[in-house]
């Protein structure tokens, strides 16, 4: 063997002079069909506002939905992932779990014209509550601090209205510990045993959703989310945080970032291949190419799908993506 694997035998080139046989040997594939796109659904009516430091992203009134869920479906796109701007935010963000919501609202339009799109429900209480915070804050030792298990019970109401709401797949998305196990227990004896939970298992605390609170107005007013959040100096931690989601009952696992924590994607991938993996192409992630684009540094087109392809050459199996409408119409062009 290994005299025959070497030049002038061996010739890595053979296999890439031409188009066709470059096709045919192609370790990973990009299809729409991998993709979900993010979409910020605002209340108010006729409402389709440009979000600034996210070009080509906006936030939507639910009146405005029609046409854009159209789009979607047209360019091949078949899951969607909600983030709600309600109209009033208060401590505990109660609009998040309350039956007539933005997104409980929002759910019913969206599966009106588009029945058969997988509708993720994004559950967290950042976009809800008046201090921007993930959960309950409470005062201790004269710090404000997030209130783990005060904060589970929420969780737990806000997901069952989501699922009576329509929603396909729940998404905790605040590193809250024991959010899987509490959300499963009350989605099943809600009678909800049929709907799945991706958890955003691996989320860091990271700088790359900077644009997505100007988008979904949910940045923090005083503190951060390292208290919840992964370290992103960390990576062996992944690997309890999806033991435990998994213990807990997560159908999914999410990787966030995506772009910056390929290692992540693949340790994962590696350490529980028998569970779907999804990784989050995050607003500063879309952000940089944007700008870098806009600039003219770099051609956007092959440097997202040059991007998106190596998410899921790490080992993700789909991809949370602001740029998912570009790439499926990019993917179609050939
Ligand atoms: C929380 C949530 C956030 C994102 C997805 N879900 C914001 C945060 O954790 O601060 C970020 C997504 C992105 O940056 O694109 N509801
Ligand atoms: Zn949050």
């Amino acid at each position: 063997m290994s005299h025959l694997g070497h030049y002038p035998k061996t010739r890595l080139r053979r296999l890439r002079h031409a188009p066709n046989l470059r096709d045919l040997v192609r370790e990973t594939a990009l299809n729409a069909t991998d993709f979900v796109l993010p979409l910020f659904i605002r209340h108010g009516s006729g409402i389709k506002n440009p979000i600034p430091s996210m070009p080509g992203q906006f936030q939507i009134s639910i009146d405005r939905l029609d046409d854009e869920i159209r789009e979607i479906i047209q360019l091949g796109i078949k899951n969607v992932i909600l983030f709600g701007i309600p109209e009033h935010k208060d401590a505990l963000g109660q609009d998040s779990y309350s039956d007539n919501g933005i997104i409980q609202t929002a759910i019913p339009v969206i599966k009106k014209i588009a029945p058969e799109l997988v509708v993720i429900s994004d559950i967290c209480f950042c976009e809800y509550t008046d201090h921007g915070h993930c959960g309950v804050i409470i005062r201790h030792d004269d710090q404000y601090v997030l209130d783990n298990d005060k904060t589970l019970e929420l969780l737990a109401k806000q997901a069952v209205s989501h699922a009576r709401a329509g929603a396909d797949i729940i998404a905790p998305s605040g590193m809250i510990d024991g959010m899987v196990h509490v959300i499963r227990n009350a989605l099943d004896q809600a009678g909800f045993n049929n709907k799945p939970i991706l958890s955003y298992s691996v989320k860091y605390s990271s700088s790359m959703y900077g644009p997505f609170r100007q988008a979904a107005e949910g940045a923090p007013k005083f503190g951060d989310r390292s208290t919840h959040m992964m370290d992103i100096a960390n990576s062996s931690e992944a690997i309890r945080e999806c033991s435990l989601d998994i213990a807990e009952g997560a159908d999914m696992l999410m990787v966030k970032p995506a772009h910056t924590y390929l290692d992540i994607i693949t340790r994962v991938k590696q350490a529980y291949p028998e569970l779907p993996l999804g990784a989050y192409h995050t607003s500063g992630e879309f952000a940089m190419i944007k700008a870098a684009a806009e600039k003219g540094w770099i051609n956007e087109k092959s440097a997202v799908l040059e991007v998106l392809t190596s998410i899921r050459r790490a080992g993700a199996d789909f991809i949370i993506t602001y740029f998912a409408k570009d790439a499926a119409a990019w993917l179609d062009e050939v």
